[in-house]
């Protein structure tokens, strides 16, 4: 099977208004895009609605993150079943700074993984080493590590709505992008897991995308290794860059 290549813009806790965000929204709805790239992007959560409604129908929505119970006292949260009524079909779960600033497990990340499933919504489930973890040659293992918690909360069926961002964390928002070796080494690492720990197939039919400094740039490169099926994309995707990125296989 042919992987779809995928690239997702994740806005982070940008722009600063929703005029600014508008105009964001306005630069991609003008761009010429490589229609056999599937585009999600991911705005702020009180932006997903306006963004949903203005943006093109050929570019997805998704929350950048939510929680695993329905409804409740769960003060600054929302649900996965509110995502779905409210029209978007995407999350992004167990980005590295929600793992690290706000200390999200990999036993969340899979309890949220499930619900996300469960309700309806399909998940980009981050992963990826510290440069210290990097250094210790534990890339792979610190990867298989996030992998399995949700692993062990999904039937084989479930796959089809995962996609996966490998984000080594010393190269997210720092400049300092991994070597296309150092990617490609990484994806197959991660696809080689899946095909051990789920199935050959899903391995076969699962996108990883990679992120951490991708920029128009270091992307057509990128884009050419065997296992990188697209990109989580951070600052670029404020940019207009973030069209050629999208493009990188054209
Ligand atoms: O989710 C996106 C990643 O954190 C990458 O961010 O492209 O700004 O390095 P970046």
């Amino acid at each position: 099977m042919v992987r779809k290549f995928f690239v997702g813009g994740n806005f982070k806790l940008n722009p600063a208004s929703l005029a600014a965000s508008t105009s964001l929204i306005e630069g991609l709805n003008k761009a010429e895009l490589d229609p056999e790239t599937e585009v999600v992007i991911a705005p702020p959560s009180i932006y997903l609605i306006p963004v949903k409604e203005s943006v093109r129908k050929d570019v997805k929505v998704a929350a950048q993150n939510c929680y695993f119970k329905e409804s409740g006292a769960f003060t600054g949260e929302i649900s996965p079943k509110q995502l779905v009524d409210a029209g978007i079909p995407y999350v992004v779960l167990g980005h590295s700074e929600r793992r690290t600033l706000f200390h999200e497990t990999s036993a969340l990340v899979a309890t949220k993984t499930r619900a996300a499933i469960d309700a309806g919504l399909k998940v980009i489930l981050c992963i990826g080493e510290t440069l210290q973890e990097r250094e210790a040659d534990k890339t792979a293992e610190v990867c298989q590590s996030q992998l399995k918690e949700v692993v062990d909360v999904l039937k084989e069926a479930d796959w089809s709505n995962i996609v996966i961002a490998y984000e080594p964390v010393w190269a997210i928002g720092t400049g300092k992008v991994a070597t296309t070796a150092q990617a490609q080494q990484a994806h197959a690492d991660v696809r080689s897991y899946i095909a051990k720990a789920v199935s050959p197939a899903v391995a076969n039919n699962i996108q990883i995308l990679y992120g951490g400094s991708v920029t128009a740039a270091n992307s057509k490169e990128l884009a050419r290794q065997q296992d990188v099926d697209g990109f989580l994309v951070g600052g670029a995707s404020l940019k207009p860059e973030f069209a050629d990125i999208i493009n990188a296989r054209k």
